[in-house]
C-alpha cells in the first residue's frame, strides 16, 4: 500500500525522502511525489509510476529545503495520475499532506467543503484533509488545533502527515486506527517520519511508534506525542535492530531470490533463544504462557491472510495433533466480518509478516472484543498487531521485502511448530522421549532447508518446462494441503499464470474436469500418513494425460515411477515437513516468473502491506 516518508533537520529533505522511498519501493505503489519547504514556500514534485520517474523529474526540475514529506501511492480514490498523486496542496498553497487510507465520509466532507467554497484538483479523499486544515487555519487556530480538529472529523483508518509554511519548524503527523503504521525516527538534530522502518533505518534506530488516535508534533530536536484533544501522552523510544544492508539486494537478481535463499538463515535464528537442544527444551518468553494458562486453553482461532494463513493451516496440525487443542483457522477477512463464538478460554493468534494488515487487526480486535487472549506471530517489530497482543512471537526473518512472502511463511511454521510443543509440554501430553525426538527434529531443519536450497538447479528444468502454461493445479493432503494453497498462491502473485491449490481428494469432486496434456499438475507427496492416496491421485491425473510434477521424499520409488518430474526433498518428520516441500514450490514460482521476464519483487497490482479492506 501507500508509503511514506518525512524530514525535518539540516540535511537536504528531498534527498532523504526520496532515499527513503525506495526502500519502501516492496510495498507496491502506482505514483509518487515529494514536497519541500523551499525558500518560504512549497515546491511540489509529482509523476506517476516508479520512482525512478520521479527521481529523473527531480533531477532536470530539483527542489531543496530542510523540511519535507514524500509519498508513495495506491490508488483508491481517482486514477493513478499526477493530479492524484500524493502530496497534496490546499488552496492557499500553504500547507500540504501525504496520507494512508481511506477518508471514509469524503463524499460528506467533500460536499460541505465545496458548499464553502474550497476548491478540488484532484480526485482523492486525501484532499479533504488538507483543505479542512486550511479551513481551521482561517478560523484563527494553529496548526496542532486545526490538525487535531480535522483529525476528529475522519472517519476510517488513517497514517497523515503535513505541514505548512507559516509554522516552518513542524511537521505533524497522527495515525488512527490501522492504516499502516507511523514510526518517528530520532536523529542528532534531526527528526525522520515513516510509515515503516526500513525507510528510515540508515539514519537511527531510535523509534517512537504512534498508537491509534495519537499525533506527534515532530521537530528537529525531537518529538511530542498527544492525544487527539492535545493532551500530552507518555511514548516510549525504541531500540530497533534491523540492519539496513539486509534490505539490499547483493549477490541476487530480485529480492524473492535473495529471501528465498536467506532461509536458512531466518530459521537458525528463529530457533536461536529458544530451542535449547542440550537440555531438550523450547522456550517462548514473549508468548507470556504459563502451565495454568496452557491448561484452561479451550480453542485457539488462527486468523490471518493470504500467505500467513496458509502457515496458520499447517498451525492448526501441529497443535492439534500434539497439543490436542482444537484450533479453527480463519481468514482475517471473513472472521471479522461473522459472529464467532469466542469464549473467554480462547486464545485468538494472528499471524502477520507486517504486523499492520487491516483485516487481520481488525479480527484481533473482534478477539479482544469478546474476552480472547491474544496472541501474534509477526515478523515486523513494533507494529500494530506486536502492540496490542498479549502474548507475541516476532519471526526473526528481518525485513521481506519481495512482495511474494517466502521466509516470512517458513519462519512461523517452525514458530507454530515450538508452539504446539510448548503447549503439549505444559498440559503434561509429551514424554520426555517425544519432546527430545520433536526437538532434535528441528534442530536440523534449517541445514535440510539448506539441501532444498542446493537442488534449486533440478527445479531449474521443470520451470522451463511449464513457464508457458496458461493454467496449473497443485495437490495436497493433511498437512500438505496447506502448502499445496501457497504453491498456488506464489505461482499465481508472480507468474500471473492461474494456479489453483486444492485438497488432493476433492479432485474427484470437480477440478478433475480440468485435467488434460495442457494442466501442469503439482503433487505434493511425502511420506507421510497420506502418502498411499496421493499415489492414487497422481495414477488418476496420469491416467488423464496431465503432467505431473511431484515433490517427494528423497528414494521414493513409487513417486519415482509414477511422475512425469520429481522435486525431491530430504527426509524429516511429517509434522516439519511442509517447511521442506514448500522450498521447491517457492522456486519453481520465482524461476517462472523470472524466466517471463516479470517484475518478481513488485507484481501487478499487488502490494506488500495491506493497510486498507
Ligand atoms: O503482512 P501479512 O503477513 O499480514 O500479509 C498477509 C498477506 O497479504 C500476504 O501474505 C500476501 O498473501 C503475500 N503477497 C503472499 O505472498
Amino acid at each position: 500500500m501507500c508509503g511514506i516518508v518525512g524530514y525535518i533537520g539540516d540535511q537536504n529533505a528531498t534527498e532523504v525522502i526520496l532515499n527513503g522511498l525506495h526502500r519502501l519501493e516492496y510495498r507496491g505503489y502506482d505514483s509518487a511525489g515529494i514536497a519541500v519547504l523551499e525558500n518560504g514556500s512549497i515546491a511540489l514534485r509529482r509523476d506517476v509510476g516508479k520512482l525512478n520517474r520521479l527521481a529523473e523529474l527531480l533531477k532536470n526540475s530539483p527542489i531543496a529545503g530542510n523540511v519535507g514529506i514524500g509519498h508513495t501511492r495506491w490508488a483508491t480514490h481517482g486514477v493513478p495520475s499526477e493530479r492524484n498523486a500524493h502530496p497534496h496542496l490546499g488552496n492557499t498553497g500553504k500547507v500540504v499532506v501525504v496520507h494512508n487510507g481511506i477518508v471514509e465520509n469524503f463524499i460528506a466532507l467533500k460536499a460541505e467543503l465545496l458548499s464553502e467554497g474550497a476548491v478540488f484538483r484532484s480526485d482523492t479523499d486525501t484532499e479533504t484533509i488538507v483543505l479542512l486544515v486550511e479551513k481551521f487555519l482561517a478560523e484563527g487556530m494553529d496548526l496542532i488545533s486545526a490538525a487535531c480538529a480535522t483529525l476528529k472529523l475522519l472517519q476510517g483508518a488513517h497514517g497523515v502527515v503535513l505541514f505548512s509554511i507559516d509554522e516552518p519548524d513542524k511537521i505533524i503527523t497522527a495515525r488512527m486506527g490501522n492504516a499502516g503504521g507511523v514510526v518517528i525516527g530520532i536523529g542528532e538534530g534531526e527528526t525522520f517520519i515513516a510509515s515503516d522502518i526500513p525507510a528510515i533505518l540508515e539514519h537511527t534506530r531510535k523509534m517512537v511508534f504512534l498508537e491509534t488516535h495519537q499525533m506527534a508534533v515532530v521537530t528537529k530536536k525531537g518529538v511530542d506525542v498527544m492525544d487527539l484533544d492535545g493532551n500530552p501522552v507518555d511514548y516510549t523510544v525504541s531500540s530497533v535492530a534491523w540492519d539496513p544492508v539486509s534490505a539490499e539486494k547483493g549477490e541476487y537478481r530480485h529480492f524473492m531470490q535473495k529471501e528465498i535463499h536467506e532461509q536458512v538463515r531466518s530459521l537458525t535464528d528463529t530457533l536461536a533463544g529458544r530451542a535449547d537442544f542440550e537440555r531438550g527444551d523450547i522456550y517462548l518468553q514473549e508468548l507470556n504462557l504459563t502451565r495454568e494458562k496452557a491448561e484452561a486453553i479451550g480453542k485457539i482461532f488462527i486468523t490471518a491472510c493470504g500467505t500467513a494463513a496458509h502457515a496458520g493451516m499447517v498451525g492448526k496440525y501441529l497443535i492439534e495433533h500434539l497439543a490436542k487443542i482444537p484450533v479453527e483457522v480463519e481468514i482475517a477477512s471473513e472472521f471479522r466480518y461473522r459472529d464467532p463464538i469466542i469464549a473467554e478460554n480462547s486464545v485468538v493468534l494472528a499471524i502477520s509478516q507486517s504486523g499492520e494488515t487491516a483485516d487481520t487487526l481488525a479480527a484481533m480486535t473482534l478477539g479482544k472484543e469478546q474476552g480472547a487472549t491474544l496472541w501474534s506471530i509477526v515478523n515486523a517489530i513494533g507494529s500494530q498487531a506486536m502492540r496490542i497482543s498479549d502474548g507475541s512471537i516476532s519471526m526473526q526473518t528481518g525485513p521481506e521485502i519481495g512482495v511474494a512472502s517466502t521466509k516470512a511463511f517458513t519462519a512461523p511454521l517452525v514458530d507454530l511448530y515450538m508452539l504446539a510443543i510448548v503447549l503439549a509440554d505444559a498440559k503434561g501430553l509429551l514424554s520426555s522421549e517425544t519432546k527430545q525426538t520433536l526437538i532434535t527434529d528441528l534442530a536440523k531443519i534449517p541445514g535440510l532447508v539448506g539441501e532444498c536450497l542446493l537442488r534449486e538447479k533440478d527445479v531449474e528444468e521443470v520451470s522451463k518446462k511449464i513457464m508457458n502454461a496458461e493454467n496449473a493445479l497443485y495437490l495436497g493432503r493433511g498437512i500438505q494441503m496447506p502448502i499445496a494453497y501457497e504453491g498456488a498462491l506464489k505461482l499465481k502473485e508472480i507468474s500471473y499464470i492461474h494456479a489453483e491449490g486444492y485438497p488432493a481428494g476433492e479432485m474427484k469432486h470437480g477440478p478433475i474436469a480440468l485435467l488434460d496434456d495442457d494442466l501442469p499438475v503439482v503433487a505434493i507427496c511425502p511420506q507421510d500418513r497420506w502418502h498411499d492416496k496421493m499415489i492414487s491421485q497422481i495414477e488418476q491425473a496420469k491416467a488423464r494425460g496431465a503432467y505431473v510434477i511431484a515433490v517427494a521424499e528423497d528414494g521414493d520409488e513409487k513417486v519415482a515411477l509414477l511422475a512425469d518430474d520429481v522435486l525431491w526433498v530430504p527426509h524429516t518428520s511429517w509434522l516439519l515437513m511442509p517447511v521442506l516441500t514448500v522450498i521447491p514450490l517457492q522456486i519453481l514460482a520465482y524461476q517462472i516468473a523470472a524466466l517471463r521476464g516479470l517484475d518478481v519483487d513488485q507484481p501487478r497490482n499487488l502490494a506488500k502491506s495491506v493497510t486498507v479492506e
